[in-house]
């Protein structure tokens, strides 16, 4: 099966190719193309996602991306599916992958190609298939499984029981741990997106200089808070009056004194442990609760070397396996909706092709 994605949830435009074989028993998938433009430089002067601009540069760069794959405006004799995501997401920029899919379904003769919703969470959910080298999709080797999902929009602990069956465990109360990353980064006057910002400074610094908050560790739930992390590390800054004024002064505040560099290192490194800690701490209680037989680590913020190591080197000492994707599919991109496109498809699941900003997995 061969399945054109698009993907226009946030600030990322992606169109791919990807191929899908194997069926539910032994799903393979093959990326042919996996086009991302990002949007970062347009939304960075603003400390965050203009959701207006994001709908400008979507409409500007998803037919350049198409170009680039067909360069001469064909389209494959062979395609089956064409798959957009219709949510979780920015509504504007969502819409314009719709629209461009739908107007591409249009101009193609072949009318069996059809045209799927995908839900933006399922895609980052399936995403670690695409770690799989050919044909090592061992079902007996992942579920049930234990999924912690860390994005920009969300932060999600799941119990996956098959390809097809999961059960929401917990979820983060008030922001994702991807959007704390970018605060405490604003905070500290770095560039958005903060993830990778906070996660360099961070191997300068000493991540047990600074106790921050742990918050929801210990309680016996799977839910998530980290906006009150976030405010205490906007607490500790405010206390130190000479940093606090220059970074509302630059904006982007450079550390110009050894003292100030290892501060900002230190504040970085402590707030990156103190969330990596309790994202761990529920992952591993939930996957001993369950009695899983795999971790899957997904999601933007799964690009944290930090986070991800630590949780495999903790899944290994449980004696359970560790999956989760290549580097280029943590963030946002279209060969992840073309997975899951791929078991929407099969499970005869549908989804209104309208924008759905707060579709739930
Ligand atoms: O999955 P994603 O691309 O978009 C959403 O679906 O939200 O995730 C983007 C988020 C941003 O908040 C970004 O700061 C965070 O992932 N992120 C990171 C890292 N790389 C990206 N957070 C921590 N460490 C990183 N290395
Ligand atoms: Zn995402």
């Amino acid at each position: 099966m061969i399945i054109l994605a698009i993907e226009t949830s946030c600030d990322e435009t992606s169109i791919a190719l990807v191929k899908g074989s194997g069926g539910l028993k032994k799903p393979k998938f093959k990326v042919i193309k996996n086009l991302v433009l990002s949007q970062i430089k347009i939304h960075a002067p603003f400390g965050g996602v203009v959701p207006t601009l994001a709908k400008r540069e979507h409409l500007k760069n998803l037919p350049l991306l198409y170009q680039q794959i067909f360069p001469k405006n064909q389209i494959l004799d062979n395609l089956d599916i064409i798959a957009v995501t219709v949510g979780p997401g920015l509504e504007p920029a969502l819409w314009m992958g719709i629209q461009f899919a739908k107007s591409l379904k249009q101009k193609i003769k072949n009318k069996k190609v059809k045209l799927i919703g995908v839900n933006h969470l399922e895609a980052h959910l399936y995403s670690f298939l695409l770690s799989l080298k050919n044909s090592a999709f061992k079902p007996s080797k992942i579920f049930p499984a234990v999924v912690l999902l860390v994005s920009g929009g969300h932060t999600i602990l799941l119990e996956m029981k098959s390809l097809t069956e999961w059960k929401k465990l917990g979820e983060t109360r008030d922001d994702a741990v991807g959007e704390s990353f970018d605060k405490v980064a604003r905070l500290l006057g770095l560039p958005y997106p903060g993830g990778p910002e906070i996660e360099k400074l961070a191997v300068l610094g000493d991540p047990n200089a600074i106790k921050f908050p742990r918050p929801m560790i210990s309680q016996k739930n799977y839910d998530f808070s980290f906006s009150g992390l976030k405010t205490s590390v906007l607490y500790y800054l405010r206390d130190l009056k000479n940093i606090s004024k220059k970074i509302k002064a630059n904006k982007f505040f450079k550390p110009t004194t050894n003292l100030e560099k290892s501060l900002v290192a230190n504040v970085a490194a402590s707030f990156q442990k103190a969330a990596i800690d309790v994202l761990i701490a529920k992952t591993m209680r939930a996957a001993r609760e369950f009695k899983v037989k795999s971790i899957i680590l997904c999601g933007g913020v799964a690009s944290n070397k930090a986070l991800k190591s630590n949780l495999k080197k903790e899944a290994k000492k449980a004696g359970l396996n560790f999956f989760s994707p290549p580097m280029e599919y943590n963030t946002d991109n279209a060969a992840m909706v073309g997975v899951a496109a791929y078991f929407t498809y099969l499970r005869n699941k549908k989804y209104k092709l309208e924008a759905k900003g707060n579709l739930n997995i």
